[in-house]
């Protein structure tokens, strides 16, 4: 455990924005991170997980704690499930592909998301008709004011769209060193409900699939519209798709009858927001150093030398677009920092 000073964040963010953490340490286990919280309680902190999920306008006044707690194993079983815990430090991918591997079900649509398996329930993800709440059990969580462990079962997380206590009532007062999902052994519940991915199993003539297709089906969905972080800077969806009461919807729906959307409840639709922006012509487009991805409008990219308050910028310049043009406020799913 070293504490860095000046450090550049650069290779911590998905982004690949350039900017400093005033101070910097990287901890390998709880006890470490209870240390390290006891001994800077006056000094700002900032948690940082995977950086797959924020944008860096500037740099970060404050000690980094960036959490590399690394471990999982099987606490549970019986006869047809098993409950498996990570240590929230594991990339969430290999996580995903360890427990296919395994044969244990309930994480396979979720494959090639980006991240770590600490801050998953932060944001509740998900993909292709999955999320983390359909399996999550139960997460630790350390207290920073008080380094006491708590432990956050799936009623107290208050699991939405792409939210959680994690972004609220809870927002930066623990950390979270380890989560625990209940997976299948056997009689898997496959889900292939998601366009994409019926296409792509009949693309491959696969009728009956397996853990191992349905996450080969994601894997190469994701391939072919979302950018490799590693290749183009990104953090994956930069909105969240907006959800709309029923009845503003349809007054929106009769100008826009082309407009996409899907039932969410008897009284709120959910438009998708990639629909919006594409229509809005920014698919594609590049200002400078960065710019909206030619196969997922959701996705801002960095090209490669970009500041993170460019990318805020073409982010504003959306939403107003879409604001003025149909009349739909979008909001951010990263966190912009
Ligand atoms: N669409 C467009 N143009 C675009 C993108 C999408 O018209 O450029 C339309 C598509 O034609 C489709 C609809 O929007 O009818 C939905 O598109 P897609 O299936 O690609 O999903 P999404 O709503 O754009 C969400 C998640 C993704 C997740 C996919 C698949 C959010 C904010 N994003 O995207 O999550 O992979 O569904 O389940 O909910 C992420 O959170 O980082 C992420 C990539």
């Amino acid at each position: 455990m070293e504490m860095q000073n000046n450090f550049s964040l650069k290779n911590y963010n998905t982004f690949g924005i350039e900017a400093k953490a005033r101070q910097f340490i990287a901890v390998h286990s709880v006890t470490e991170l209870k240390t390290v919280l006891e001994q800077n309680k006056l000094e700002k902190k900032f948690i940082l997980g995977g950086g797959s999920n924020m944008l860096l306008t500037k740099d970060i006044e404050a000690l980094v704690i960036h959490i590399d707690l690394k471990g999982k194993k099987i606490i549970a079983e019986d006869d047809d499930f098993v409950w498996v815990e990570s240590q929230a430090g594991e990339n969430w991918h290999e996580f995903v592909l360890w427990t296919i591997d395994q044969n244990f079900g309930g994480l396979e649509n979720m494959s090639l998301i980006p991240g770590n398996v600490g801050t998953t329930p932060v944001q509740n993800i998900g993909a292709y008709g999955t999320e983390i709440k359909d399996t999550f059990v139960s997460c630790e969580a350390l207290s920073i004011t008080n380094q006491e462990t708590k432990k956050f079962i799936k009623e107290e997380c208050h699991f939405g769209y792409r939210e959680s206590v994690f972004k609220n009532e809870a927002k930066d007062k623990y950390v979270i060193t380890s989560v625990v999902f209940k997976l299948t052994k056997r009689n898997h519940k496959i889900n292939t409900s998601y366009g994409d991915i019926t296409a792509e199993l009949a693309k491959n003539s696969i009728s009956e699939p397996t853990l191992k297709d349905v996450s080969n089906a994601v894997i190469a969905i994701r391939q072919s519209k979302l950018p490799d972080p590693k290749e183009l800077g990104n953090s994956g969806s930069f909105f969240k798709n907006p959800i709309l009461l029923k009845s503003d919807f349809e007054k929106i729906h009769q100008q826009f009858p082309e407009m996409k959307y899907y039932d969410i409840s008897e009284t709120e639709v959910k438009v998708p927001a990639g629909w919006l922006i594409e229509q809005a012509g920014f698919k594609g487009k590049r200002f400078g150093n960065a710019g909206i991805h030619k196969n997922q409008a959701l996705v801002l990219v960095n090209y490669g030398n970009a500041t993170g308050q460019e990318i805020l910028n073409i982010s504003k310049d959306i939403q107003e677009t879409i604001l003025s043009t149909f009349g739909i406020q979008i909001e951010a799913e990263v966190n912009v920092i």
